[in-house]
C-alpha cells in the first residue's frame, strides 16, 4: 500500500532551535519582543499583519546579498552561491507582500509604520550583518520560526471558519503555480512552506559562520581574515534550500 502524500503542513512542521550562546539569545530575545509588539498591534488581523511584516522580511536577504557581494569583490573569490540565494529570499518575501496586499490593503497608519520601520530596520540590519553576520542570520531564522507559527495560526483560523477563504489572488496562482481554483488557504500553505525554508537555511548560514571551533564570523561582512569557508557543503546538506 502506498503511503498517503504528506501535506505541506506536515512536510514543514513548526520547529525551534534552542539558543546556544549569547548572540543567539540576543537574536531570539529581539525577535520575541517584536513578536509581542506585532501580536498587540495586529491581533487576529492576519492579512494586515502579513503585509506589514513582509515589508520587513524582504530586507535581510537584500542586505545580506549586498554585503556578501561586496565581500566576494573585496576578497576576489567565489561566493559559493550565497549572494543569489539571499537575493532570491528577498525576492520571495517581496512576492509574499505583493500577494497579501491583494488580501488586505494597509491603512494609512500601517503605511506609516511600514515607512518608519524600514528606515530603522534597514540601517539596524545593515550594521548587524556587517559586524555580526552570524547573529544576523540567526535573527532571521528566529523571525522565520515565528512566521511559520503565525501562518499556522492563520491556517487554523481559516479551517475553523473564523477567517474567510476567498479565491487566491491571480498573482499568487501564477507565482506558486497553483490550481486556478486555489483559495487563500492554498496561498497560506505555500507561503508557510517558503518561511520554513528561510528558517532552516538561515539557521544553517548562522551555523556555518559559527565554524567548527566556535564563533569566528569569518564568512561574511565583518570578515578581515580572508580565510575561505566551504559554503557549498552547507548548501548541499540542506534538503529545503529550494523551498523558497
Ligand atoms: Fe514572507
Ligand atoms: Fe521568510
Amino acid at each position: 500500500m502506498t503511503k498517503p502524500k504528506l501535506k505541506s503542513e506536515e512536510l514543514y512542521p513548526i520547529t525551534h532551535r534552542a539558543p546556544e550562546d549569547v548572540s543567539d539569545r540576543v537574536a531570539l530575545g529581539t525577535v520575541k519582543v517584536l513578536r509581542f509588539v506585532a501580536d498587540r498591534v495586529f491581533a487576529g488581523r492576519y492579512g494586515h499583519r502579513a503585509v506589514v511584516l513582509e515589508t520587513v522580511a524582504a530586507v535581510p536577504g537584500m542586505v545580506g546579498g549586498l554585503l556578501q557581494h561586496l565581500k566576494a569583490l573585496r576578497h576576489i573569490r567565489d561566493d559559493q552561491g550565497w549572494i543569489r540565494e539571499l537575493l532570491e529570499e528577498a525576492d520571495n518575501e517581496r512576492m509574499h507582500l505583493m500577494t497579501f496586499v491583494q488580501v488586505a490593503q494597509p491603512s494609512t497608519f500601517e503605511r506609516g509604520i511600514i515607512m518608519l520601520t524600514q528606515a530603522i530596520f534597514y540601517n539596524f540590519y545593515f550594521f548587524l550583518y556587517l559586524f555580526a553576520p552570524k547573529t544576523a542570520h540567526r535573527m532571521v531564522a528566529y523571525f522565520e520560526e515565528e512566521a511559520v507559527i503565525s501562518y499556522t495560526n492563520y491556517l487554523a483560523d481559516i479551517d475553523a471558519g473564523r477567517h474567510p477563504n476567498p479565491p487566491a489572488p491571480a498573482i499568487a496562482i501564477e507565482y506558486w503555480n497553483l490550481s486556478p481554483s486555489a483559495t487563500l488557504r492554498d496561498v497560506v500553505v505555500a507561503v508557510r512552506a517558503d518561511e520554513a525554508g528561510h528558517r532552516d537555511r538561515n539557521h544553517e548560514f548562522a551555523d556555518h559562520l559559527l565554524g567548527p571551533t566556535g564563533p569566528n564570523d569569518r564568512g561574511a561582512g565583518g570578515d578581515t581574515s580572508g580565510e575561505d569557508v566551504d559554503f557549498e557543503s552547507v548548501r548541499q546538506q540542506s534538503p529545503d534550500r529550494d523551498a523558497a
